[in-house]
């Protein structure tokens, strides 16, 4: 068998999407850092629980030089010998310095069936459009955000009585059983 990739997942906030890779058995990956830009973070309790390195690294000190903070995030990710960065709920656009860097080793999650809505507020969106079915995707990131290919995607309909709440939440259910389910696949596929 060949040895599980080495994953680092990004978050800034509660980490329900880190929790569920870190509860999905797999033999393809293993979280082995969990990296937050924001001090305090929810999910960086979930991976200390799981006996996961877990790192704050507060981008605040470093103003607007988003490459400066890349740099040491890319720094940190190369000396863990990471493989593949999942980003899950990760809210910093990424420079090209840091995509070009882990080009076909960054994949993310976003609350919608791209190419629909990407960028924030999707669920909403997604309601105001008339949309009959909703979703979430995960998929490579590229330069532009939210477009990189797409590894996969989960689908639901759209009910008469939902507001964007409820659409976050059973979307948030697709996603636990959706992310480990493409890392898995990804990590497999990855030489
Ligand atoms: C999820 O909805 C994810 O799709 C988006 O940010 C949210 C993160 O939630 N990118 P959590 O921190 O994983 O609970």
């Amino acid at each position: 068998m060949t040895a599980k990739k080495r994953v680092a997942v990004l978050i800034s906030g509660r980490g329900s999407n880190l929790q569920a890779l870190l509860e999905a058995t797999q033999d393809a990956y293993e979280i082995a850092l969990v990296v937050s830009n924001v001090p305090g973070a929810g999910g960086l309790e979930r991976a200390q629980q799981a006996g996961v390195e877990a790192i704050a690294l507060d981008h605040k000190p470093y103003g607007k030089n988003r490459e400066a903070f890349e740099r040491d995030l890319d720094a940190l990710l190369v000396e863990r010998n990471i493989e593949i960065i999942a980003l899950a709920g990760f809210m910093r656009v990424l420079t090209p310095f840091f995509v070009n860097a882990w080009k076909h080793r960054l994949l993310n999650i976003h609350p919608s069936l791209l190419p629909k809505f990407p960028g924030t507020n999707t669920h909403a969106r997604a309601l105001e459009a008339g949309e009959s079915e909703h979703g979430c995707t995960v998929h490579l990131v590229v330069e532009e955000v939210d477009s990189g290919q797409i590894l996969g995607q989960a689908r639901m309909p759209i009910l008469a009585s939902d507001t964007p709440e409820t659409l976050a939440e059973r979307v948030l259910t697709l996603e636990h059983e959706l992310y480990p389910r493409c890392l898995a696949e990804y990590a497999r596929g990855l030489n």
